[in-house]
């Protein structure tokens, strides 16, 4: 049960991005993706996700061991996945609130789409938003457009947590964040996975493990999984960096240059 990526080899444009990629995130669990700029971190949640500009050449994405490697993005998020993105992209001409209302009368099958099937939904955004530190006015402006960083990284926890997704992925959800806003990222994975929620989460760097347990480590280099662990394979990599890992996956396999 949970999400579960199978030998999954994939492409954008002419680069190959990920190679015969193996991992799972189980409820209940937090799994980190650790690895240095351009191993392929954020196109593993696009893929994920499906978005079209990505190809499967090989493998697999099971979720509750169905396979959702054919179905359009829409669809995987309603089954239940939602990825707040590293750089959410700016939505001009429509409203966070109306994306908000569009996205929840969609899960329970309202034919009309821009009014609130669910009037709680109005009510409810408005707490979430107030809670994140969102100032209110912010629903009713165009998605991302104009937000500061922080403000989008909390927009799309707003959304998470108003999705009720079953899995997670955040890419890099602490890059651009204050202390303030860190906590309120690291306060929220918590809940998922007292919850039961599957986590994937992508980070650069150890900082935001300081807040959040992970239960798994994979770390990436090159498109591949270089190494999987407990905990301590992010302090591993936070004391010798990706460098070390690079090395010692070279030695072993002879398959990665240096
Ligand atoms: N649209 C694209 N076309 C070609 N190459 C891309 C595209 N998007 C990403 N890449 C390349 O794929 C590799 C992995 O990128 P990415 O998944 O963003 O890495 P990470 O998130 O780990 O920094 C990088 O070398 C990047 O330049
Ligand atoms: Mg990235």
């Amino acid at each position: 049960m949970g999400l579960e990526v199978v030998n999954l080899t994939a492409k954008v444009g002419d680069k190959v991005v990920l190679r015969n990629v193996n991992l799972k995130v189980d409820y209940g669990e937090i799994h980190v993706i650790m690895g240095p700029n351009g191993s392929g971190k954020s196109s593993l949640a696009y893929v994920i996700m499906g978005r079209e500009i990505y190809e499967v050449l090989e493998g697999d994405i099971l979720l509750d061991g169905e396979s959702i490697k054919d179905l359009p993005p829409e669809e995987r998020a309603l089954k239940g996945l939602f990825l707040a993105q590293q750089d959410p992209p700016q939505v001009p001409g429509v409203r966070l609130s109306s994306l908000i209302i569009t996205y929840t009368n969609k899960r329970l099958g309202a034919q009309d789409l821009t009014r609130p099937k669910d009037p709680k939904v109005i009510k409810r955004m408005y707490e979430v938003a107030t809670k994140l530190g969102l100032p209110k006015e912010i629903l009713q402006r165009e998605v991302n457009v104009g937000f500061s960083g922080g403000e989008k990284k909390r927009s799309e926890i707003m959304q998470a947590i108003l999705f009720e997704p079953k899995i997670v992925i955040f890419d890099e959800p602490d890059s651009g964040l204050d202390i303030d806003g860190l906590r309120i990222v690291a306060d929220y994975i918590r809940s998922l996975k007292e919850s039961g929620k599957g986590v994937l989460l992508i980070t650069h760097y150890a900082r935001l493990l300081g807040y959040v347990k992970p239960d798994r480590v994979t770390v990436l280099l090159d498109g591949r999984v270089a190494a999987t662990g407990g905990p301590e394979l992010a302090q591993l990599v936070e004391e010798k960096g990706y460098a070390y890992l690079k090395a010692k996956l070279a030695k072993e396999k002879g398959s990665i240059s240096a």
